[in-house]
């Protein structure tokens, strides 16, 4: 029972008291549990930026939150109250969707199904009480492509109480620009590759710097946080130079860590390393994308400093998060196939179009923030689904659902784990088992995290009651 303090009554019954304050709170959700008191709220501005991010000359018509250059990282503690306002400064409309964490629907930032545009020169303020600890982001969903292509993608770290000590914790956010030979915006996608594995950017980095050399404690332990945070590109990534273990997975410990040999994350994912840095100090360590044609580095380590010779097997468990047990033998089934579509005639959107419809899920093509149509289905509260989804298309999907996880129960082309997650990279031909617990009442979206997929169909919707 958490003791409020006379100052946090104060603040939060006075929010009760304000209009529309109480939805907030409570949310509808068993997952915000009882009154808490108010956090105060982090300000994040999303607003335009011209920034050198080459080294050639000012980028013009990026994208921010925050004072930054880049989108802050920002930190919570699982069970205490987070709250943010998130300012408009842009042009047009915007809001904020907070990837992997399992928020009330109300808190999700899907316009039309969960909350409001947030107009440009207008607020909305996020609540919520983080349930689970680990590494989520932050990003639009409104005109997404555009706006998380521009700039605007942070991260999320959730920290738990008993979550064991590291002596780094690295947070890198990796995405690619859509720039031409002159540092500027190119069109942000081709129809053409839309239709087929979505357009690459042109300038790799990770932390808004082309391959940056970072430093840790020589035989330290890092933590290293990744999140894919492009709107496109699915990496594959290896590490030489240093012995690494995958700790957690989306947000998620997984459970049996296992060594980063390569490993594909999807657009949207996330990934825990649990890295041991060599013992000599000046000793580098490369972390590099395999995928495609040439290896690129995306980030290079240094170990500085004498030894603390540390070793992988002195770093406690990563405590489980609080999500619902699924009960494969009470579970109905809930069919899904990710397809190709014919042409069709896009809708116009607050949020922007592409101007193309080229995916589907079971045949209905959305583009998720146009006015939803029905829900794909109907769920039970506190229910459990076996979700089967088939991807037959020739293309890779990391498929990502907003509010609740999943738990990987099987799939027809590689070993797997029970992880826990919120998106999952479905490979061609690719059919999976996952398990959700329909446990947060709704409206959430299900879309292709790459976000040309998205944007032209490959996106519906659950509704939980
Ligand atoms: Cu990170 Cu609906 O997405
Ligand atoms: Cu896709």
């Amino acid at each position: 029972m958490t003791i409020l303090s006379r100052r946090s009554l104060l603040k939060a019954s006075a929010l009760l008291g304000a209009s529309g304050a109480a939805g907030l709170l409570a949310g509808g959700s068993g997952l915000a549990g009882a009154l808490k008191p108010q956090a105060e709220p982090t300000v994040l501005k999303a607003r335009p930026l011209d920034f050198d991010l080459t080294g050639k000359g000012q980028t013009r018509g990026m994208m921010t939150y925050g004072e930054g250059p880049m989108p802050p990282v920002l930190r919570a503690r699982q069970g205490e109250a987070f709250a943010a306002r998130l300012l408009n400064g842009l042009d047009e409309p915007t809001t904020v969707h907070w990837h992997g964490v399992r928020v009330p629907n109300g808190m999700d930032g899907v316009p039309l199904l969960s909350q409001p545009y947030v107009y440009p020169g207008d607020h909305f303020d996020y609540a919520f009480t983080p349930p689970d600890a680990g590494t989520f982001w932050y990003h639009p969903h409104c005109n997404t492509l555009e706006q998380m292509g521009r700039g605007l993608a942070g991260m999320l770290v959730v920290e738990g109480k008993d979550d064991p000590s590291f002596d780094a914790d690295l947070p890198l956010l990796l995405r690619d620009w859509r720039l031409g030979g002159n540092g500027q915006f190119i069109e942000a996608f081709k129809a053409r590759d839309a239709a087929k594995s979505g357009t690459y950017g042109t300038f790799r980095t990770a932390n808004w710097r082309k391959e940056p050399e970072l430093s840790a404690p020589a035989g330290g332990l890092v933590r290293l946080r990744l999140l894919a945070a492009d709107v496109t590109r699915i990496y594959t990534l290896k590490l030489d130079g240093a012995t690494a273990q995958v700790i957690a997975l989306d947000g998620n410990p997984v459970p049996n860590r296992f060594p980063l040999d390569t490993l594909m994350l999807g657009p949207g994912q996330r990934l825990d390393l649990a890295l041991l840095m060599p013992e000599s100090e000046g000793a580098v360590v490369t972390l590099t994308d395999i995928r495609g044609s040439q290896p690129k580095v995306i980030a290079t380590l240094k170990a500085t400093g004498a030894s603390l010779k540390r070793a992988l097997p002195d770093l406690g468990v990563l405590t489980a998060n609080p999500v619902p047990d699924f009960d494969a033998g009470a579970a109905s089934n809930l069919d899904m196939q990710l397809s190709a579509t014919a042409e069709s005639a896009p809708k116009q959107s607050i949020c922007g179009t592409l101007g193309y419809t080229f995916w589907s899920i079971n045949n209905v093509a959305w583009s998720g923030d146009t006015d939803p149509t029905a829900p794909l289905a109907e769920l039970k509260q506190g229910r459990s689904y076996r979700v089967r989804i088939a991807n037959p298309t020739p293309h890779a999907h990391p498929i990502h659902l907003h509010g609740m996880n999943f738990v990987v129960l099987s799939s027809n082309m590689r070993p797997v784990q029970p992880f826990v997650t919120d998106t999952w990279l479905m490979l061609p031909d690719e059919k999976v088992e996952l398990g959700l617990v329909a446990d947060n009442p709704g409206d959430w979206v299900f879309h292709c995290h790459i976000i040309e997929h998205q944007k032209s169909g490959m996106t519906t919707y659950l509704r939980v009651v």
